[in-house]
């Protein structure tokens, strides 16, 4: 072996080093510079340790270099260690790391008000047993209509201006799909599926083949109930149903069921509480009624029971349903039903 080589390589070594050295600028660059040549597998302590395997001539001229190498490259670490204390203390004292400057806000997001009016009526309900499930948006005619006792071309269905899906089943004709118009569907869904005792509250999306105006959009938010079991009564649909309303409008809100007509429910009701903001003595918000109405609710029809496979003789239950916007807009006093939907952050940020 002759000294050539080894000293190419010393050169090689201090000129990467050096190199290298001009790009480390924090602490941890610098410590990783010094692991890679001065540590104890760094390239310049591995050429120090090789030259134990030269001739005694040899080792006594590149080992005086490469010992002279080493001291350099300690140094220059040494020098760059220094400059960057002083470099740091320098910012400091200029104050451009102003370390008592206060954090800069993260924009915190916050949930839709109708996701919350949602979360809210459905607590209400989970706490009064309930389960919370949800349901298709794109739904069968079957499920939308027929199994709730709206046959095709039954004048009931103009109660629903339905947005039809542009699809045909290609096993049957018949089979066909919209976007629902209610959350009503799930009851037969539930049914199909579970077994009595039944207990559920759907909240989901609903649309509608209408125009938008203040009190209307062409979607919207509905929470469908539905209890079913032996000797479900009447009774049990209105405790149920005042209870919600003193939780979400408070303890001493007044409730009226009046006769209303769903076909899937007999009796159909209709349920109003009486004004929050007059305490039913007749205001703008109640129409000078002194009743605000708030949801369609019923006994389950029995030929709906039939058709989900419950016998109607042994099992009795109530649904209900009702708009979340509309509950939204009440306790709110928002004015038009459109703001939800406007994506305006100035509106949405309020709640
Ligand atoms: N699905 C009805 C609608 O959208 C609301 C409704 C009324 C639901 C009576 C019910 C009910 O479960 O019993 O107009």
């Amino acid at each position: 072996m002759t000294d050539q080589p080894l000293q190419t390589d010393l050169e090689a070594i201090v000129r990467d080093a050096r190199g290298e050295m001009e790009h480390s600028s924090t602490p941890e660059a610098l410590e990783s510079w010094r692991v890679s040549y001065l540590g104890r597998r760094g390239r310049l302590t591995l050429l120090l340790r090789s030259l134990a395997s030269l001739s005694l001539e040899e080792r006594r001229t590149v080992g005086a270099e490469a010992n002279r190498a080493k001291a350099q490259l300690e140094q220059l670490l040494e020098q760059r260690q220094q400059a960057l204390k002083q470099e740091t203390s320098r910012l400091l004292q200029e104050g451009r790391i102003d370390v008592t400057l206060p954090g800069r806000p993260v924009p915190l997001g916050r949930l839709h008000p109708i996701t919350q009016t949602v979360r809210e009526i459905c607590a209400a309900f989970v706490s009064m047993g309930f389960d919370a499930v949800e349901g298709p948006e794109v739904e069968w005619e079957h499920y939308n209509f027929d199994a709730l006792n709206i046959p095709r071309d039954h004048p009931a269905r103009d109660m629903w201006d339905t947005l039809w899906v542009d699809w045909t089943d290609p096993t049957s004709q018949q089979r066909r799909m919209l976007l629902r118009t209610h959350t009503s569907p799930m009851q037969a869904r539930v049914m199909e599926k579970t077994r009595p005792p039944v207990r559920v509250v759907v909240p989901g999306r609903v649309y509608r083949y209408e125009a938008s105006d203040a009190t209307h959009e062409w979607h919207f938010t509905q929470v469908e109930g539905l209890a079913v079991d032996e000797r479900i009564t009447f009774a049990d649909m209105k405790g149920t149903l005042y209870e919600f309303a003193h939780r979400i409008f408070g303890a001493d809100r007044k409730v009226r069921f009046r006769c209303d007509y769903f076909p899937f429910v007999e009796p159909g009701a209709e349920m109003a509480i009486d004004c929050f903001a007059c305490q039913g003595k007749g205001c703008r918000i109640c129409k000078d009624t002194g009743w605000i109405e708030i949801m369609g609710a019923g006994m389950v029809h029995p030929k709906v029971l039939d058709g989900v496979g419950y016998d109607p003789s042994v099992y009795t239950g109530f649904a209900f349903g009702l708009g979340v916007e509309r509950i939204a807009m009440l306790k709110y006093g928002i004015e038009d039903i459109r703001l939800f939907y406007a994506n305006d952050v100035r509106f949405l940020r309020q709640f």
